[in-house]
């Protein structure tokens, strides 16, 4: 297939060699107009070239991946919209949800396809990639092309395994939300380490989130309870225990970090339904004061 990667930072990098090591036709969208080629090289494997921003590429493209933070998926995607046929279907992989709701609409003729990857990456340089953690990736439809689409779970299944393809995606992505709303905030607030959120001090903060997420899931339709939440909360910070969450890295490398898609988006659903959320806001709050005292 030809494949376009949007945004060829850590997960779209680890995805670009992955896709072309399994026999597709690879190419890089960047933000460096100036580029025509993009060399990468994962862990210890050769080098690989890409062809870099190709309006040639686009043109023939059968699936562009987005692999861009939350934050700048739509001006990405807009940029490039006037370039893709009508037939390529577009996969967006990111984390935090409510991206979806300020796209143009001209987007919505594209077969989407939404994914999440619990994949670790990071690129220590410009062109190198660490792929640090294996995981797992899941893809569903978002609109009604695209979910017609599930053939592409065994392309990606192909190239970087395990993957496997939702008839509810917005389940997975909920799934996803709830543990980042409650390891994203708080490893980044207090500058620790994912496995630190298991001291005592956060216990009733955690609890609380956790009540509070489930009671906004519940009017979503998308019910968990919060026992068993907390148990996935208490397992996920266990298995990553020595992990730097993203959001704690982006705070301490004074990035601009995804919270308006992750409890930015918890508390505007709970408006919507009219649920008090305080410590998920309270923590949202704060991280936006972060990022604010830094201009
Ligand atoms: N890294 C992981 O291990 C991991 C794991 C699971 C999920 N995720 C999620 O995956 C998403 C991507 O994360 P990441 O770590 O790969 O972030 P990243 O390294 O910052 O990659 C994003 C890339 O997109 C580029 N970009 C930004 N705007 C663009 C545009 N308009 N056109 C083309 N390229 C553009 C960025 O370039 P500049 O740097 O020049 O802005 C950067 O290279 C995030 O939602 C993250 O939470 C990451």
């Amino acid at each position: 297939m030809n494949i376009t990667i949007l945004g060829a930072g850590s997960i779209g990098s680890l995805w670009a060699c992955h896709l072309a090591n399994a026999g597709h036709n690879v190419s890089i969208w960047s933000n460096k107009p100036e580029k025509s080629e993009t060399l990468l090289i994962l862990d210890n494997q050769n080098p690989k070239r890409f062809i870099t921003n190709s309006v040639l590429q686009l043109k023939s493209a059968d699936v562009i991946l987005v692999t861009v933070k939350a934050w700048q998926v739509k001006g990405a995607i807009s940029a490039l919209l006037e370039h893709l046929a009508p037939e390529t279907i577009i996969v967006f992989m990111h984390n935090g949800m409510g991206t979806m709701d300020d796209l143009p609409v001209s987007l919505y003729e594209h077969p989407i396809v939404l994914a999440t990857t619990t994949h670790g990456a990071y690129k220590p340089s410009q062109n190198s990639i660490c792929h640090t953690g294996f995981g797992s990736t899941t893809l569903g439809g978002y609109n009604n092309l695209g979910q017609r689409c599930h053939f592409l779970s065994d392309v990606f299944e192909n190239a970087l395994p395990s993957v496997t393809w939702s008839d509810s995606i917005n389940k997975a992505l909920w799934d996803k939300l709830s543990i980042n709303c409650v390891i994203n905030p708080l490893t980044a607030i207090h500058q620790c380490l994912n496995g630190d959120l298991l001291q005592e001090k956060f216990s009733t903060l955690v609890v609380q989130l956790v009540s509070e997420i489930c009671a906004v899931r519940h009017a979503e339709k998308f019910e968990i309870n919060s026992d068993v939440l907390l148990t996935s909360v208490h397992q996920v910070i266990s298995a990553t225990a020595k992990n730097h969450s993203s959001m704690q890295q982006d705070i301490s490398h004074k990035k601009i970090t995804e919270i308006d898609y992750i409890n930015g988006y918890l508390c505007k659903v709970a408006q919507r339904h009219g649920i008090s959320v305080p410590t998920n806001q309270e923590l949202y709050s704060q991280i936006k004061n972060i990022e604010q005292s830094w201009s």
